[in-house]
């Protein structure tokens, strides 16, 4: 950033958006790069009006449309950081961008520099060729070490070393140097002492108020999940191309896996356990909240998000329901001004492009809505799908649930429940055994055999109900798509054969 904000200066251009909230921060650096420059570095705002940073004098033009008008008054080789103009930008005044494009114009043959720093992108279309736009990126692990090493100086506390130092910048990796200096404060308040588990906390509550994106606390296990053996050892394998030994052996970094399949299937249980797998932390982006309330703010939104993702990488991203995100993307245009095909076209250039060891496990169960693009090779490094669980794979399944809900399977007859549960989701076998919980507990007791058989009779199996759908699906699946289960071929009822 550093480089690219000084090479955009040295070559003359007049106009540059840095998109950041972290103003500080960024006039901290453009502060350092006017003054190895030799430029003149002045700050504007519509409280303080326009302030030379080197000796403080003031000039008194706090309406937006003055500061603009005196540009071509400033001395040669002057950077003018405008505070909070993308504000002013966003239904714009005819005349301010007239005299917008002015004073960039002037500024062009005479080394003056307009910056404006802004949290979200507000560029109207008549600025766009006039501004170069940069993304100044979240505090890296030497900038947050040195924020680190300033509270605990100001705590008296020793400066941190060896591992804690390092789980105290994994846990505030992808804050802003606020945020980061917050939290360590913070666990100084709480622990009298630097403590990551305080910092990482804090990360989670950060990282949340983008609306987008969640930290998930507990990676899950491929222990949890029944079945589904090509794709468990499918990512065993890639555990290990995803580090240091892979790289230096010339792996490139795995880009991500798709996962398809009817709800219910174990596809988020996937996600989860790839996390757990490869041992990093695990975010999720929210794929349906991407379109909210104000949509001009979606792609800003994901832009922000991929910054922290990218901070905090290596990570697993997990994205849910990834065909939300694109269900708008066709029609958009007609319906939203373009916004979802923007913001599509934002997410697929990162997957194409991102540097960043961002592991993405997308899971989608309606493939109507994704979008040829997206499932071309060399986007993911596989799609996998998920069909409804086999014989053996149901068996794993009980097992898994009797267990996880504290019962000994050895007391249940296993084998006639696989059989009773045929057509069943491992969620559906879930569902069951929990209502037959419910039933022995009122009647003081343990579930039975008949308990579970009885919940097994009394529901209707999404199969059942969506077996057009589902057939579909498998018909899509099949040739696009690796099975996340070896065939079973003793089994006539499985429809589809890999
Ligand atoms: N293969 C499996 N092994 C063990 N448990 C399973 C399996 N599949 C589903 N389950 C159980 O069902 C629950 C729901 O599964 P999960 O959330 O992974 O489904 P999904 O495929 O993501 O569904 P959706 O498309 O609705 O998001 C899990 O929390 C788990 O308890
Ligand atoms: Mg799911």
């Amino acid at each position: 950033m550093r480089t690219a904000l000084m090479n955009y200066i040295r070559a003359g251009y007049s106009g540059i958006y840095v998109i950041s909230s972290e103003e500080t921060r960024f006039e901290a650096e453009a502060k350092s790069v006017a003054e190895e420059l030799g430029h003149a570095l002045l700050a504007w705002s519509a409280t303080d009006g326009l302030v030379n940073t080197a000796d403080g004098s003031v000039r008194d033009c706090r309406d937006p449309l003055d500061v603009l008008q005196i540009i071509g008054e400033l001395p040669e080789s002057s950077v003018v950081l405008l505070r909070d103009f993308h504000l002013f930008l966003e239904d714009p005044d005819p005349f301010l961008l007239r005299l917008m494009r002015d004073a960039l114009r002037v500024g062009k043959t005479s080394g003056r520099v307009l910056i404006v720093c802004g949290c979200r992108l507000i560029l109207p279309p008549e600025l766009e060729h006039d501004m170069v736009t940069l993304e100044f990126s979240l505090p890296g692990r030497d900038a947050l070490g040195v924020i680190l090493d300033g509270i605990a100086e100001s705590a008296e506390l020793d400066k941190t070393t060896g591992d804690l130092r390092e789980q105290l910048l994994d846990a505030a990796s992808g804050l802003s140097s606020v945020e980061a200096e917050d939290a360590f404060a913070l666990s100084v308040v709480e622990t009298a002492g630097l403590s990551a588990v305080v910092v990482a906390r804090e990360k989670a509550r950060a990282v949340k108020k983008n609306g987008l994106l969640e930290i998930c606390p507990t990676p899950g296990s491929l222990e949890d999940i029944g079945g589904l053996d090509l794709l468990k050892a499918w990512l065993n394998q890639r555990h290990s191309a995803f580090g240091a030994a892979a790289a230096e052996y010339g792996l490139p970094s795995p880009k991500g896996l798709m996962i398809i399949g009817i709800p219910g299937t174990g596809k988020s249980l996937t996600a989860k356990a790839t996390a757990g797998v490869f041992e990093l932390p695990l975010l999720k982006l929210d794929a349906g909240r991407l379109y909210g309330s104000l949509v001009g703010q979606s792609e800003s939104n994901l832009r922000s998000a991929i910054q922290t993702i990218e901070a905090i990488s290596p990570c697993v991203l997990w994205i849910d329901e990834i065909e939300k995100m694109f269900s708008g993307s066709k029609s958009s245009g007609s319906t939203d001004g373009g916004t979802a095909s923007r913001v599509f076209g934002t997410f697929l250039s990162w997957m194409q492009d991102k540097t960043a060891p961002v592991f993405v496990v997308a899971t989608a169960n309606d493939v109507s809505q994704l979008p040829p693009e997206l499932l071309r090779k060399g986007r993911f490094d596989e799609i996998f799908f998920v069909d409804l669980p086999d014989v053996d794979e149901r068996s794993a399944i009980w097992g898994i649930q009797v267990r996880k809900y504290g019962r000994d399977p050895g007391l249940l007859s296993i084998d006639s429940l696989v059989t009773g549960s045929d057509g069943f989701t491992g969620s559906e076998i879930e569902q069951a055994f929990v209502d037959s919980l419910y039933v022995a507990f009122a009647g003081s007791r343990e579930p039975t055999d008949e308990d579970v058989t009885h919940a097994l009779s009394s529901t209707v199996p999404l199969s059942r109900l969506m077996a057009d759908q589902l057939d579909g699906l498998r018909r899509w699946a099949q040739g696009r798509t690796r099975p996340a289960t070896t065939p079973n071929t003793s089994q006539p009822k499985r429809r589809l054969q890999y």
